[in-house]
């Protein structure tokens, strides 16, 4: 296993010019031709060339540059900081606020170009290196088939229907070949299927999640090889160490007034008195906390209906005395259901350069929800979710939506609906489960907004029947289909279609440029949506789109992925292949079938975002004022129906778009999911601590552990707790005693073990001076050294305090994010080649680009420099919840608090807007 078996020989000579291509598009999207060079350092970088792109996953780059790139891009800063484990990027010029621009306009553009350019190595060589199915296509990949190599592969066998399916005749051609076409190509499919009409199963409701790491990697607490032994020496399984214990000591929110707090439910009658401490992330809202669960729920879930597999398991707390385990607050009769694993048999082998690899991973998982971004969560993924989907008997392609005071709402389940027993007395919608009012709110809001695309569409059909609504039958091209054409089941597909990439939109450029706020990942979002190059220079857009078309045709193998990749950041991968006759030309899963990686939901265990307690404010009021405390406890599942029909969806957008959301850090989960109710589990406590599942869950399906999750990953690998230190804090801050203090808790966790130089650990990567990794990473043979290679992947990222500026989440996060990000979309026919009038029809394809009817609004102003168009979730929310146009005219993403001072570039200070100076936040 001493390399990666994919390992492409060709010419690099291509993918370098690729680079420089990305380069000049950044420089022409950036209006700036006088930069070059500006220092000496800057002239041997040019004099150098672009890095060359590695061809062995052991010489991957890990984010880390030379001397005097560091230096030509960051000055004496980046160049200081380069022996940090973390990436070089973030101490460029113009990455950070302010203080990180150099008076030199010139260096700031250096800066920003250097990091994207750091950034797109990272993504080609995830591409590279990272794509791991588990349905036996992996040994396709590696050794190719029928001549072709496997990175070009687009059709696998394995992604066909079963016989058994319904559709299989209907996809069924001569040969075995399948094919899908007529209704089924049309529109997004309940259970995803037919989205890649000639792989009709990938991304479908209950496909394999895939892995990011090599297999062998995986479930290392079963130490299948010599490496797992080698790495964790015995010490670690599902119980080990305690993840109730690790809950406790490294999760729980510290409070200053436990008494009012109560364990995060707050006072009687949700008294404003009531206090339950969090750590607060500047410029991130409560609303991003819950778009974030929201989206999820489309993506993925292990469990089915609410519930994994039958058998009931420990959830840690054991072999501690009673008064320990009451000291610590953990409950060692905890159960929980155990996860649903889909194969558990031992994995096949294939050879590759005469040693055996496994060809899947040692066990298999299922994601029970179609991978697809289409809404899934609001349409349904298979028949018992889609019964809960109610449409509006007067027109059905609306939604039922019963009227409740001033507005309209979803209506509740009712008793003939397929449903957990839990679940009763909440809104109906397809994805029911953890119910809670973040996610009311958002299926509400959506609701509406479908409703409000049709009734726009009704309104052009009455006005014009005759005309042509631009939707096309796939089977009949050439015949025009005219507005009163137009059937209600249709309209309410074309209405799915159409709210599911205003989602997708809303995520890519609204939510993730909040979640990361700086400037190299908004230009980087924006680039993924709509392209480097955007509307500025259309006809250099069109020329690069058919550049990555040529492509995505001609090339084949790991380089041609590569330049794909490369050049779709000048057009944007939104709407690739459109223009060409091949409804299926666009898509590009890279040589490896399209699903989630088992390590795409580790790093979504966001839990630590959710407050205990929301402040509730009240529009028609003074939105100023915090009128009440509401435990987000006395909003899960049936209850948040009640809170939402009681506060009215604009006071709960008032509320949680002021209000901060927690940081993703440790010591910050929420108190009340560490003590959350689960009746329907029928234990002797029926409660769960959901922080303590969310490494036991991690545990159970095999993700490996932090460091080799980061070696694997091509990122570096950390020698000791002390790294996780931010190395940017001075020796006086009191936020770095703080983290002393942390690192000495993990310690303490974790413990430490006499290290053995002889026992290698991982053939991810090797160390500088090209030896294998062992056990003392880098201490002396024989010494005591951290246990870091036994922390469990979740406390890891949260225990990163180092990050990029306006960064929420942390660096090993954000990369697992890079590939996926951008691979949902370069895979999914409807987001690529299909986005095309004849599937959204014109008015629901100028809605998707121009936010809304009308034409394009434009913004007040330059935020952070750039001129930018009314943000999509603003004008959804303008639409569904009208009576927030004062509140909302201030706010440039909805995602940053509503009352927060945005001041200058990508500043994270928490200072009231004018107009907000009383609001009640900005006291404390
Ligand atoms: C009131 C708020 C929330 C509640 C009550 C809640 C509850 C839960 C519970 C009980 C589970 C465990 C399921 C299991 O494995 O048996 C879970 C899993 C999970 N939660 Fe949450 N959660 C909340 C908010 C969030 C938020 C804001 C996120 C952000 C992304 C999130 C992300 C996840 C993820 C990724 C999983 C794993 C899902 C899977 O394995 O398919 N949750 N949550």
């Amino acid at each position: 296993m001493d390399a990666h078996p994919q390992s492409p020989t060709r010419s690099k000579r291509t993918l370098r010019t690729a680079l420089v291509v990305i380069g000049a598009v950044g420089v022409l999207a950036m209006g700036v031709w006088r930069l070059w060079p500006t220092s000496v350092d800057c002239a041997s970088l040019v004099d150098r060339g672009f890095l060359p792109v590695a061809e062995e996953r052991d010489h991957r780059f890990l984010g880390k540059v030379k001397e005097d790139t560091a230096s030509c891009r960051g000055g004496a800063k980046a160049v200081a900081l380069r022996g940090s484990p973390w990436v070089d990027w973030q101490n460029y010029y113009g990455t950070g606020d302010g203080s990180s621009r150099s008076m030199l306009d010139v260096q700031n553009t250096i800066g920003v170009l250097g990091a994207l350019s750091d950034l797109e190595y990272q993504r080609i060589e995830l591409i590279r290196f990272n794509l791991w199915d588990n349905n036996k296509t992996f040994s396709q990949y590696v050794l190719g088939r029928d001549g072709a190599p496997g990175a070009s592969l687009r059709t696998w066998p394995e992604m066909r229907l079963p016989t058994t399916h319904p559709n299989f005749t209907d996809v069924s051609r001569p040969g075995g070949e399948q094919r899908c076409g007529g209704e089924l190509i049309r529109f997004r499919t309940l259970t995803g299927i037919c989205n890649d009409m000639r792989n009709p199963a990938m991304g479908s409701t209950h496909a394999l999640f895939s892995r990011m790491v090599e297999f062998e990697a995986t479930f290392p607490d079963a130490a299948n090889n010599q490496l797992a032994k080698n790495r964790h020496g015995g010490r670690i399984s599902l119980l080990q160490p305690d993840p109730q214990v690790i809950s406790r000591k490294l999760f729980s929110r510290i409070q200053s007034d436990a008494g009012t707090c109560r364990a995060g439910l707050g006072l009687e009658g949700d008294a404003k008195g009531a206090q339950c401490d969090y750590q607060k992330a500047n410029s991130f809202n409560v609303l991003a906390a819950f778009w974030i669960q929201f989206m999820t729920h489309d993506w993925f879930s292990h469990l089915e209906e609410g519930h994994n597999a039958p058998e009931l398991m420990s959830t840690g707390c054991q072999g501690l005395s009673a008064e320990s385990a009451h000291a610590l607050g953990c409950r060692a009769d905890d159960k929980v259901d155990r996860a649903y694993i889909a194969d558990a048999g031992p994995p096949g082998t294939f050879d590759v350069r005469g040693e055996p690899r496994l060809d899947r991973a040692y066990q298999t998982t299922r994601n029970n929800v179609t991978a697809w971004w289409d809404g899934s969560q609001l349409y349904g993924y298979d028949e018992a979710s889609r019964e809960r989907v109610k449409r509006d008997p007067k027109d059905r392609a609306r939604f039922l939506l019963v009227r409740q005071g001033a507005g309209r709402y979803l209506p509740v389940l009712g008793p003939a609906d397929p449903m957990h027993p839990a679940w009763k007395g909440q809104e109906a919608t397809a994805f029911a489960d953890n119910w809670n009012i973040g996610l009311s709110f958002y299926h509400n809001v959506f609701a509406r907004e479908h409703n409000a695309f049709v009734d726009a569409f009704r309104r052009q059909q009455a006005q014009t029947p005759e005309a042509d609504c631009g939707l096309r039958h796939p089977s009949r091209p050439d015949q025009v289909v005219r507005y009163k054409d137009v059937s209600a089941d249709e309209l309410f597909e074309i209405a799915r279609l159409v709210v599911s990439a205003e989602i997708a939109k809303i995520h890519t450029i609204e939510w993730t440029t909040q979640l990361l706020y700086n400037e190299p990942l908004y230009l980087g979002m924006n680039a993924n949506w709509s392209g480097l190059l955007g509307d500025k220079d259309p006809q250099a857009a069109s020329a690069l789109r058919k550049v990555v078309a040529h492509i995505g045709e001609s090339e084949r193998g790991g380089r041609g992925n590569a330049l794909y990749s490369v050049f779709a950041a000048g057009p944007g991968i939104v709407g690739l292949g459109s223009h060409g006759a091949d409804p299926n030309g666009g898509v590009n899963h890279f040589g490896s079938p399209f699903n989630f990686p088992e390590e795409f939901i580790t790093v979504y265990r966001l839990h630590p975002l959710v407050p205990d307690l929301i402040e509730f404010r009240d529009l028609r009021g003074d939105p100023n004022a915090i009128r009440k405390k509401i435990a987000v406890a006395k909003t899960f599942r049936g209850l948040a129906t009640d809170q939402m029909r009681s506060g009215g969806l604009a006071n709960w957008a008032l509320s949680m778009g002021r209000q901060r959301t927690g940081a993703l850090t440790l010591h910050n989960h929420p108190l009340f999911l560490q003590n959350l109710p689960m009746p329907r589990l029928n234990t002797r406590t029926n409660m769960l601590d959901v922080a303590a599942l969310d490494l036991l869950r991690d545990r159970e399906r095999g993700v490996p552990r932090f460091n080799e999750f980061r070696r694997q990953l091509g990122l570096k690998q950390l020698t000791g707790f002390d790294d996780f230190i931010d190395p940017h804090l001075t020796k006086d801050d009191p936020a770095r005693a703080q983290q002393v203090s942390m690192v000495g808790t993990l310690r303490e966790v974790y413990g430490r073990h006499r290290c053995d130089a002889r026992a290698v650990i991982t053939d991810a990567q090797l160390n500088d001076d090209g030896s294998k990794i062992n056990d003392c990473l880098g201490h002396p043979d024989g010494s005591m050294v951290d246990n870091i290679e036994d922390l469990d992947t979740v406390v890891g990222w949260l225990a990163e305090f180092t990050r990029p500026h306006g960064f929420a989440i942390s660096e090993t996060q954000f990369h697992v994010f890079i590939i996926n990000a951008s691979r949902r979309l370069f895979s999914d026919r409807f987001f690529t080649s299909s986005f095309r009038p004849a599937f959204y029809t014109q008015l629901g394809y100028d809605w998707v680009n121009n936010n809304g009817p009308d034409g394009k609004v434009v913004e007040k102003g330059k935020p952070n420099g750039h001129e930018q168009e009314v943000s999509p979730l603003k004008r959804v929310l303008l639409r569904t919840i009208p009576e927030l146009q004062a509140e909302l005219d201030p706010v440039i993403n909805v995602f940053d608090p509503w009352a927060r001072q945005r001041g200058e570039y990508y500043a994270l200070t928490w200072k009231p807007r004018p107009g907000a100076e009383a609001d009640e936040a900005f006291k404390r």
